[in-house]
């Protein structure tokens, strides 16, 4: 049975909409978590332009499950990590002008520069997972340098064009995936996951954990409106 890590980083980016507190992806975790979710992931960016200091701090505090932290490896992050200590954290290249994550890592550009990451990471006992694109090749260099756990990127598969460009990438993933089982990595998979486009990975059984943001929190903010509409209309309606 797969596990699923729900990401909180667009109700922040509600919060930030406004730059007041509410609404607070602390607690969207705790209701994550009521709800059955199997791990938290927040993404602390550079630039904090959704999830802050805070959030983290409060989530270390506060994540019964699991806390992933999603994170550029760079000097500031690592040591962030390593005083707040999620128990995960997700390497993934960051640049400042995307909207959000847009490829896997380059491990192989700079495998020692990875390795010592892992290293750093690890002597606090935080397991370390790559983001990374199916690509086999990148897979293995993940491992030699000690990944933890792949994380598939299937952001290429959820925008596939036509139904030959799905079938094509989503191939690719399967053999990302058998690859990354064979190095008994870990595995993850995420990045535009939806209701519908997830349907297939029932056939990929060796997925162990769903990483899924986007979806959720859009489906939460037109699920969530009649009621939050109907209140307020009780409210108005009383006077
Ligand atoms: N995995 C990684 C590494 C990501 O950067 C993101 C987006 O923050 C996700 C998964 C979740 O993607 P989505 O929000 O499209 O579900």
């Amino acid at each position: 049975m797969a596990r699923l890590a729900v990401n909180i980083d667009h109700v922040a980016t509600v919060r930030q909409a406004r730059g007041g507190d509410e609404p607070d992806p602390v607690v969207a975790a705790a209701i994550a978590e009521l709800a059955g979710a199997d791990g938290i992931i927040c993404h602390l960016r550079e630039d904090r332009r959704h999830i802050n200091d805070r959030d983290l701090r409060f989530l270390r505090q506060t994540v019964k499950t699991r806390l992933n932290m999603e994170m550029a490896a760079v000097d500031e992050m690592i040591e962030i990590a390593r005083n707040v200590r999620p128990d995960i954290v997700t390497l993934v290249p960051e640049k400042r002008e995307e909207l959000t994550t847009e490829g896997g890592l380059d491990v192989k550009a700079n495998p020692d520069q990875y390795r010592k990451v892992v290293e750093r990471l690890g002597h606090k006992g935080i397991k370390v997972s790559f983001f990374i694109d199916p690509d086999t090749e990148q897979i293995e260099i993940a491992h030699k340098v000690g990944a933890d756990i792949v994380e598939i990127h299937t952001g290429h598969y959820s925008e596939a064009k036509s139904q030959s460009e799905e079938e094509e990438r989503f191939e690719r993933i399967t053999r990302a995936i058998e690859m990354s089982a064979g190095l008994k990595l870990g595995i993850s998979a995420g990045h535009g996951l939806n209701y519908s486009n997830i349907k297939r990975f029932r056939y990929l059984p060796q997925i162990e954990e769903y990483s899924i943001g986007h979806s959720i929190i859009a489906r939460a903010v037109l699920i969530g409106l009649e009621k939050a509409v109907r209140d307020m209309v009780s409210l108005v309606k009383g006077f």
